[in-house]
């Protein structure tokens, strides 16, 4: 990978996700410039100071910032990670009143500063905020998006690799739907390599056989729906588990956002499942919701109308029903 030539990645809030993804845009060069925003002056400043003492160790990225918003003028990409976090037990949604208004404030500034920039939204219940986002800077849904399932389904990637023994990067699983805990796989559509999951043997003596058993790679035993259930469960949850165990979630959130934010500087065309405000996409319009999305340097090229089975449908029109309620409850 190499750095982009004049490349900015701004980022708004440097709290545990906001330094986690410069962290990671640093190591992966994934712009750069990469500045980093935040209200309170000396940990935006530390933080600054502490990724910058490691710049000889990243490549070709510099690291700026401060207190003042002009640190995200001209910034081809700004991530938003400012809000209030969320605390054990409490779900994405519950967060969604405080975090709006610290939008609704934030948003026209940040657009008068970069007007040219892709804006993507971190900070949780990160659909309603796609949505808030997406109003409050006037701009069209391709440049306003929340990073979405990309981090749901590479959990899903990562606990399906560790299954069957075969590499992450050939494991190709989505979670779409909502950020939370409507969100579900795209069972009918994931694949190992070029076999169908549907399709998938298993060894007889998992979990782990596939791969330490040697040959067996493939066995005689197709996924069973228990194990798909419990697999979409242990997704769903993770983000509840980590939040339990350390009081919030950044390492992950910081590469998926920082994957993100190279697919619009490198204008790859990658497929990535973020969130973004639908027109009937299978007859849902006017919630962001994650589906597998075209992503360049203009933003979302286009959104990929994947064939759902009728339990997906369902689904997919369940967690646009659940965004529905909660944006109507703002005022959205
Ligand atoms: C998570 C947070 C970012 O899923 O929502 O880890």
């Amino acid at each position: 990978m190499s750095v982009i030539e004049n490349s900015k990645l701004a980022i708004v809030g440097a709290g545990a996700v906001g330094t986690s993804l410069a962290y990671a845009a640093l190591i992966r060069e994934s712009a750069r410039e990469v500045a980093l925003y935040d209200i309170n002056s000396a940990k935006v400043a530390a933080e600054v100071l502490d990724l910058a003492h490691g710049t000889q160790f990243t490549g070709a990225s510099r690291v700026t910032g401060g207190d003042d918003l002009d640190v995200v003028s001209g910034a081809n990409v700004v991530v938003i990670t400012a809000g209030a976090r969320q605390h054990p037990g409490q779900s994405r949604l519950e967060m969604a009143g405080v975090n709006v208004e610290i939008l609704r404030d934030l948003m026209p500034k940040l657009v008068e500063r970069a007007p040219d920039a892709i804006f993507v939204l971190v900070t949780n219940p990160v659909d309603v905020l796609a949505v808030a986002a997406q109003q409050f800077s006037g701009l069209p849904p391709a440049r306003v998006f929340g990073s979405g399932t990309v981090l749901d389904s590479s959990r899903l990637r990562w606990m399906l690799s560790e299954r069957v023994g075969v590499a992450i990067s050939n494991v190709h699983a989505l979670i779409v739907g909502e950020h939370g805990d409507s969100e579900f796989p795209l069972w009918s559509q994931a694949r190992i390599g070029p076999i169908s999951l549907a399709d998938w043997m298993l060894a007889r003596s998992e979990p782990g056989a596939a791969r330490s058993g040697g040959t067996a790679s493939l066995g005689s035993v197709p996924f069973s729906e228990a194990e798909f259930e419990s697999i979409a469960e242990e997704v769903k949850n993770a983000a509840y588990k980590v939040i339990e165990g350390k009081g919030a979630t950044n390492y992950a959130i910081g590469l998926s956002g920082a994957r993100i934010v190279e697919a619009v500087l490198r204008d790859e065309g990658a497929i990535l499942p973020v969130s973004s405000v639908l027109t009937d996409y299978r007859g849902v319009s006017g919630v962001a919701l994650s589906v597998p999305s075209v992503i360049d340097a203009g933003g979302i090229a286009r959104v990929i109308d994947v064939p759902f089975s009728a339990k997906e449908q369902a689904l997919f029109e369940h967690s646009a029903a659940t965004l529905r309620a909660s944006l109507d409850t703002l005022g959205l």
